[in-house]
């Protein structure tokens, strides 16, 4: 089975599995809007990708690591695009949860999410009957996913950023964003009994790239293609890479990112397939040919308003 296929099969199996028939049913459905279709599913893959490299051992762990990554990064989108933040009407090309089913219920969609990530590694040492040492990896896992998401450095730090005065752009992105990429590549190690360590560069490099390049999709994309506002940074004021870099100078360090995140991949099996990923996943994310043909036109529109002028 191909990852993405692996990934989908294990949410839909989760989500039955924690969702019964008690939940109550306008936020069972929220829950579903939030989860179902995803987007790119970019973390559990990563997450995935390193957990195999690294030798897993116990699928349904590794699975149930996968869905606990997408859940907390789809509690932090249902949270993120509510009026006391982004006031975001559109999120993967679908209403968002507060404009499809109201305030209240996204943001119990969230809240619940949140939970369901740490049910649905718990379940695993219930129902699995794991031994000690396997039982203990799920608490590392649990603990790694908690850094990636809670304070000081994770995606709740990150948002309470945008309460202050005074900003650092790189720690407010990498809080908001790296950090849970860093709990994908270290929860990928920790999954498949392997160290952590070595995997924490890569996920911190492709953490930074990531925001960049969703800072440079900002200014550059169009609604239809990623499905979600654009200019959204200037509207809200927001400390931006494109507005600190410009557009060149952010292309140039999501360049420089994406290539060290391919030379931090360490020594393994799978190493030129990861990196191979990385590579794809950068032409995702900001097309080399859309940004340079973007470039021109506003250097062409520039020119010629200052001959106009
Ligand atoms: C969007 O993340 C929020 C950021 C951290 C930039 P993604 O671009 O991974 O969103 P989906 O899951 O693919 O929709
Ligand atoms: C992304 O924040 C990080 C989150 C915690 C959701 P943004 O506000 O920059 O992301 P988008 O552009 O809405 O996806
Ligand atoms: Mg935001
Ligand atoms: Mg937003």
């Amino acid at each position: 089975m191909q990852i993405e296929e692996r990934i989908q099969a294990a949410m839909l199996t989760h989500f039955d599995e924690v969702i019964s028939a008690g939940t109550p049913p306008s936020l069972r459905a929220a829950m579903q809007h939030a989860l179902f279709p995803g987007g790119a599913r970019i973390r559990p893959q990563l997450y995935m990708a390193v957990a195999m490299v690294s030798g897993e051992d116990l699928p349904s762990l590794t699975d149930a690591g996968a869905v606990a990554l997408e859940l907390m990064h789809c509690a932090s989108l249902v949270h993120d695009d509510m009026p006391c933040f982004d006031d975001a009407q559109l999120r993967r090309g679908k209403t968002t949860v507060h404009v499809e089913f109201s305030e209240p219920l996204a943001l119990l969609t969230g809240d619940a999410l949140i939970v369901m990530a740490y049910q649905v590694l718990l379940n695993q040492t219930t129902k699995k009957r794991l031994s000690h040492s396997h039982a203990l990896r799920v608490l590392e896992m649990m603990n790694v996913l908690s850094q990636g998401v809670g304070v000081p450095h994770g995606i709740v730090a990150g948002q309470a950023w945008e309460c202050e005065s005074k900003v650092d752009l790189w720690k407010y992105q990498r809080a908001k964003t790296g950090s849970l990429f860093t709990a994908a590549t270290c929860m990928g190690a920790v999954a498949a009994g392997a160290n952590p360590a070595p995997w924490l560069e890569l996920g911190e490099s492709l953490g930074d790239a990531y925001q960049i390049a969703d800072d440079i999709r900002d200014v550059i994309g169009h609604v239809e293609l990623i499905g979600k506002p654009v200019g959204q940074d200037i509207e809200h004021g927001r400390p931006s890479a494109a507005q600190v870099l410009g557009l060149e100078g952010a292309n140039a360090e999501f360049k420089r990112l994406i290539d060290n995140a391919a030379k931090s991949v360490p020594d393994c099996a799978g190493r030129d397939i990861l990196r191979a990923m990385i590579f794809k996943e950068s032409e995702r994310l900001v097309p080399q040919r859309e940004y340079q043909h973007y470039l021109e036109v506003s250097k062409q529109k520039q020119q010629q308003s200052e001959l106009a002028a």
